[in-house]
């Protein structure tokens, strides 16, 4: 064990996503087990700019497994961009004797932990990757992802049924402010007729043509996936565009909205969170910073934290082809 590492911090920051309370448990007990003494920052960089930390013991993780949200709460402060923040944050660490932080989030999070490493370079920190975009280079699949899609898949089952009885065609709104991960993955566990997502550029034309076909299928319903970061716009405004053509059906829209970010984790979920949040300490024990955990192909693997939010590429794009194949 690296010998100046006595105290370590564990937040949660930006967009909570389920799983995160299991990463928080691992990280808790992994550091106990470790002879490491652990704090508990409250809403992530504001709760630390402010001194909001306190120590957590086993018990203070127990019976949180299962809960979604994040029971250190979770922020995005706007203070934290600047250096008079971080100033203060930096100076909440020292004071609190924190030799090293682990943050839970996404690429905000790893942003802010990237530029704190590098005005104050004593501070050592670790980050899991915690969202439900699932839009992290160095990981197969962030804590949250995949109870965020089986929740999509469930609203829309739903909806697919009472499509079906109304001959209705329905615009369903995920989130995915950038990434058309969740879009793409429930579009395809819903049998979707099309998938909406930003890293393609679909067109209104193609999207027509697609609905057309169904139509000619003598499909009674049609469901169509809108990732609320495509370029056509949202659910709203991409229905709006193609009502007109299909006047057999009758046009409605749903937006699922927060529903996704909460809920009990998924086993996957539960299972990736406490991996990454024993690796997470592990990797701090043995010297390491200043990268994010993952998981690719069964391994962890480490990736620094300005690859980690580069986010280009991992999405799959021959999955469209086949989503549009298997919706034929
Ligand atoms: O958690 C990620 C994300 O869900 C994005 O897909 C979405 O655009 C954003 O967070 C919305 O978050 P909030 O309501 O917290 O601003």
């Amino acid at each position: 064990m690296i010998s100046n590492l006595e105290r370590i911090a564990v937040m949660t920051s930006g967009g909570d996503a389920p799983g995160m309370n299991a990463a928080i448990r691992a990280v808790v007990r992994t550091g106990l087990f470790n002879g490491l003494e652990v704090f508990g920052i409250k809403r992530g960089y504001a709760g630390l700019i402010q001194g909001d930390l306190e120590p957590m013991d086993s018990y203070s993780v127990s019976n949180v497994i299962q809960r979604g949200g994040t029971i250190l709460k979770t922020a995005r402060s706007q203070e934290f961009r600047t250096k008079e923040g971080r100033e203060k944050a930096y100076e909440q660490l020292k004071k609190h004797q924190i030799d090293a932080l682990i943050a839970i989030g996404g690429d905000g999070t790893f942003t802010g932990a990237m530029v704190l490493m590098q005005e104050f370079p004593d501070i050592r920190c670790m980050g899991i990757p915690g969202t439900i975009d699932n839009d992290l280079l160095g990981t197969d699949f962030t804590i949250g992802y995949d109870t965020a899609i089986n929740t999509v898949i469930d609203a829309v089952d739903k909806i697919r049924d009472t499509a079906a009885s109304h001959d209705r065609l329905f615009f369903i709104e995920v989130m995915g402010r950038d990434s058309g991960m969740i879009a793409l993955a429930s579009g395809i566990g819903v049998g979707a007729e099309a998938i909406l997502i930003p890293e393609t550029r679909l067109g209104i034309d193609q999207l027509i043509h697609s609905l057309e076909r169904g139509w000619l299928r003598r499909k009674s319903s049609c469901i169509i996936i809108v990732a609320e970061g495509d370029e056509l716009g949202g659910a709203y405004q991409v229905a709006e565009k193609v009502k007109a053509k299909f006047t057999q059906y009758e046009t409605k829209v749903s937006v699922l909205g927060h529903i996704q970010r909460g809920g009990k984790p998924t086993a996957s979920d539960r299972i990736l969170a406490s991996r990454l949040g024993y690796e997470a300490v592990e990797a701090l024990t043995r010297g390491k910073s200043g990268l994010m955990v993952g998981i690719q192909n069964n391994e962890v693997v480490y990736t620094p934290f300005d690859h980690a939010i580069k986010d280009t590429g991992k999405i799959n794009l021959h999955l469209i082809k086949i989503a549009e194949i298997l919706s034929l």
